[in-house]
């Protein structure tokens, strides 16, 4: 039934599996046939503190016993309260704007670099350049903004103009032109192939870019909220942005885009904007999800279980050099690239069948993107289960 009312009444955008996943305890999924499956994925880097998280869910509740929604004509506590903690634990000084996902939170760090192009400059500058193998969202200019050539289909043309793609860091410099006035990066590639970037190339980058007055946007919709270990991956390449964008897992599932910028007073009202962005509902789940996630950087456990599990992806690779020719990645974004695309999707399917959930990235790349909740032992069987997957292949 469910796979039936999906095709006939849902649009046919995505390749899906039709398991019907009903129950979920940090990092174990239930189907309704009482299946369970260790969740290596949460949902794309989203459900940061696990699977029905009772935390998050009683502040929810609480919140929607009482208002979910006025709108930002009036001041929502919540909102501030989050900002103030998302501040406070990037470590910048900045301020936030609150949107509904990725892809919008790229849009308003765009906005507000084109502002900034305007405002600062009597030949005004707008052009974004970004590199190749990015991902920053679905919508027409984020879409645009990524440098994925497969991204750019005819089907949706025309695109807005203003962006410009180089295959590393270190093109960007000759790509630079007077009308430039932002580059934006992801500092681990997620789409892209869970590909982190040099840390002086990117420090060497940001130096450059702040001489030259030309905003550095980082793209922290996937790396963010502790993904990589620290709150922010820019805190761990040690850089100061001009703007950052966050998503996913500081929502926790919640839908919730962040921009942090330095750029305080650029925008003034009228400017931008968002009808849900920063509502009672999201941004309490938010701040709950930010406090938990604090606690567990601050008591140890989060080191100790991105080391438990780089210390068992490490040995899954090396007991399966004939799949695998790479060990990627950063905290608990993690890729193994694989020899090839089928046998990729055979991994992918067989872990399925066994009882894992494992993310692609791209047409080689096995992606892992646990809870940063997940537990030991959950890592433990998540492995067994994969090792048992991959034996036939
Ligand atoms: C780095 C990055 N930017 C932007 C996005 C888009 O986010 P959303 O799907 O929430 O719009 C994604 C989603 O995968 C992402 O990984």
């Amino acid at each position: 039934m469910l796979e039936i009312n999906d095709k006939q009444y849902v649009l046919n955008t995505y390749a899906r599996n039709y398991v019907n996943l009903i129950k979920g305890e940090n990092a174990t999924l239930f189907d309704d046939k009482n299946n369970d499956y260790i969740d290596f994925t949460s949902g794309i880097g989203v459900v940061s503190v696990g699977h029905g998280n009772k935390r998050v869910a009683d502040a929810i509740y609480n919140q929607v016993s009482s208002i979910t929604h006025i709108s930002n004509l009036y001041a929502i506590e919540p909102q501030s309260l989050l900002a103030k903690k998302v501040v406070e634990l990037s470590g910048y000084d900045m301020a936030c704007f609150f949107a509904n996902s990725g892809a919008e939170a790229n849009e308003g760090a765009i906005k507000i670099a084109r502002k900034y192009g305007h405002e600062k400059f009597d030949d005004k500058k707008f052009k974004v350049v970004t590199l190749e193998n990015s991902f920053h969202g679905r919508t027409i200019t984020t879409v645009k903004a990524s440098g994925q050539s497969s991204m750019h289909k005819d089907s949706f043309s025309p695109y807005p103009d203003g962006f410009s793609f180089d295959a590393s860091i270190k093109d960007i410099y000759d790509s630079i032109d007077e009308h430039t006035v932002a580059v934006m990066i992801e500092l681990v590639q997620g789409e892209g192939g869970v590909q982190p970037l040099d840390k002086k190339d990117v420090q060497d980058l940001a130096t450059y870019l702040k001489k030259n007055s030309i905003l550095l946007i980082v793209d922290e919709v996937q790396t963010g909220a502790y993904r990589t270990g620290e709150f922010l991956a820019s805190n761990l390449y040690d850089i100061t942005p001009d703007i950052i964008t966050m998503a996913k897992g500081v929502g926790g599932g919640v839908p919730i885009g962040i921009v942090l910028t330095s750029h305080k007073d650029l925008l003034v009202p009228g400017d931008h904007g968002s009808t849900f962005g920063g509502n009672y509902l999201s941004t309490r789940a938010s701040l709950e999800v930010c406090n938990i996630l604090e606690s567990i950087k601050k008591d140890g456990s989060l080191d100790s279980t991105i080391r438990y599990f780089n210390l068992n992806i490490d040995s899954f690779y090396e007991n399966n050099k004939k799949l695998f020719t790479q060990n990627v990645g950063l905290g608990l974004m993690k890729g193994l690239r694989v020899k090839d695309a089928d046998t990729l999707n055979s991994i992918v399917s067989n872990a399925f069948e066994a009882g894992v959930l494992v993310l692609k990235a791209g047409q080689n790349t096995l992606r892992f993107l646990p809870p940063l909740t997940i537990t030991h032992e959950e890592i433990d069987l998540g492995f067994k289960r994969l090792e048992d997957a991959v034996k036939n292949i």
